[in-house]
């Protein structure tokens, strides 16, 4: 049968079939000494032992860099080398006719060729390639749209862990004695669980100790595998100042917990088959108290869930995240904290404001005018105003005036610039350029309800950017 006698039946929807080969014992062929070539040859390196390189010339660099580990030749490609049965063939010359009689040679003998920048001479393509040990993920738009191969790859990425090797290692080194301890109708379970488990994420995290002590305890216990609870950052609204780590977290997940501050372009990130729970901590809206907090997710976790507490901008930063990790850490469970952007710098970046501007500020602060039911906290604000650094109020909307008040009996200029950002990073930012005196009056008459943080000190006269308060109107409010 010829290939003209190939009738086709059926039109398939995939224009390339994904498969991975083994070259283990099996040659590669590549033609050509170039740059392009070169970069073929480093690819293929890395799953192949036995790469023949034709059509080299003396001192290439293909000679230069690979000479020492693979077979070069001095001489093109010819119908004999075949025999040694090739697995595939890449070919990447300049000159035409090199170019075409390889390919003639490896397509009369049936070999897989690829020719780089000629998709019509393809038999197949490589797809963008994304590795972790053994684990191997290829990207191919059919070579339509290499671009969107090499984005969608740089997407993807961004997802994996970069230690997901080292997982993949350690589950597979395990699995003789998983095999051994656990009955076959719980195994597909156990791995399951495995692969969810803290022990999996000491993995990701370098901690083998941990890791191999948990693997230890989890085979010689026939209890369940503990389930895992991260306490994230989700930054001040924008979701991509989400760390890789938050969202690789938060699209394994299988309950969230989350509070008003985490927007709701952040929360579509999480995984669509995660349980998300409203845990509130609005001022006036605690819809579950901060141990109710701590309780739900050491029983989530107990129930072996993966457990995501999503926290706007950075948890350890006026978030609370300190007392539910004790909480956790005190019903004997370990939690991972991953930080987050925090509304100070996150906020401050939007509004071009450096918080930091040699010649201007050397130092910042960053403090709270809200400290929970207790009332105001104790700050000596005498101190603060001292220091003419820069300083950031969380939670400051509607103790403005205190803190202007306060400020200004501590000795800090009734004119010093203020930049008041509200709903930083997000769509609805808005930016209230001031002074430490106007501040509350012009905070009252732009509406100014926050969230929102007080840039006080001269960097503040930096501000600029989307939804800046232009400063006729600002006028015509405060008039
Ligand atoms: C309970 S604190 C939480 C702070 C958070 N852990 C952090 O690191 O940003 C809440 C305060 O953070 C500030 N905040 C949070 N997100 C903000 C945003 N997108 N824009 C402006 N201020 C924000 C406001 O001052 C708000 O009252």
């Amino acid at each position: 049968m010829s290939p003209d006698d190939i009738v086709i039946l059926k039109r398939a929807p995939m224009r390339y079939f994904p498969a991975f080969f083994n070259f283990a014992n099996r040659p590669v062929f590549v033609v050509g000494d170039g740059e392009l070539a070169a970069r073929k040859i480093r690819l293929l390196a890395k799953a192949s032992p036995l790469i023949n390189i034709f059509s080299v010339s003396e001192g290439s660099l293909v000679e230069q860099e690979f000479g020492a580990d693979y077979v070069c030749f001095r001489r093109d490609l010819r119908k004999a080398d075949l025999e040694f049965h090739p697995g595939l063939i890449f070919i990447a010359v300049e000159d035409e006719k090199i170019l075409k009689d390889a390919v003639a040679l490896a397509k009369r003998a049936r070999i897989p060729v690829n020719v780089v920048d000629r998709p019509e001479l393809c038999d197949f393509v490589v797809p963008s390639i994304i590795e972790r040990g053994d684990v191997a993920i290829g990207i191919s738009t059919g070579g339509a749209a290499p671009v969107l191969s090499r984005r969608l790859r740089e997407k993807i990425e961004s997802l994996l862990p970069a230690r997901l090797g080292e997982l993949v290692s350690f589950v597979k080194d395990r699995r003789p004695r998983i095999a051994d301890r656990i009955a076959l109708r719980d195994r597909r379970g156990f791995y399951e669980r495995l692969l969810s488990s803290p022990i999996s994420e000491a993995v990701l995290d370098g901690d083998m100790k941990s890791a191999e002590a948990g693997f230890e305890a989890a085979l010689d216990a026939d209890t369940p595998l503990p389930g895992s609870i991260h306490i994230v950052g989700a930054g001040p609204g924008d979701p991509e100042l989400l760390t890789l780590k938050a969202l690789r977290v938060m699209q394994e997940a299988d309950v969230v917990l989350f509070d008003n501050l985490v927007s709701d372009a952040v929360l579509d990130l999480v995984r669509r088959d995660a349980e998300r729970v409203y845990v509130g901590k609005r001022r006036a809206d605690h819809s579950m108290s901060q141990s109710e907090i701590g309780e739900r997710m050491i029983s989530l976790a107990k129930e072996g869930k993966r457990v995501v507490r999503l926290k706007g901008g950075d948890p350890f930063i006026f978030g609370r995240g300190g007392e539910e990790l004790d909480q956790i850490k005190a019903a004997g469970l370990a939690a991972n904290v991953v930080p987050g952007i925090t509304a100070a710098t996150g906020c401050a970046s939007s509004a071009s404001v450096p918080l930091t501007h040699r010649g201007v500020s050397q130092a910042v602060s960053f403090v709270t005018a809200y400290a929970g039911e207790g009332g105001a906290p104790d700050i000596d604000w005498q101190a603060l105003a001292r220091l003419r650094h820069t300083l950031v109020v969380y939670m400051g909307v509607s103790r403005a005036g205190e803190v202007s008040a306060n400020m200004i009996a501590g000795g800090r200029a009734a004119s010093t610039p203020v930049a008041v950002i509200e709903k930083g990073t997000t769509d609805e930012q808005r930016i209230l350029k001031t002074t430490l005196s106007a501040m509350p009056g012009d905070m009252l008459a732009a509406n100014i309800t926050g969230p929102a943080v007080l840039i006080i000190g001269e960097v503040a006269d930096f501000a600029d950017g989307a939804g800046l308060i232009q400063l006729s109107q600002q006028t015509e409010l405060a008039a």
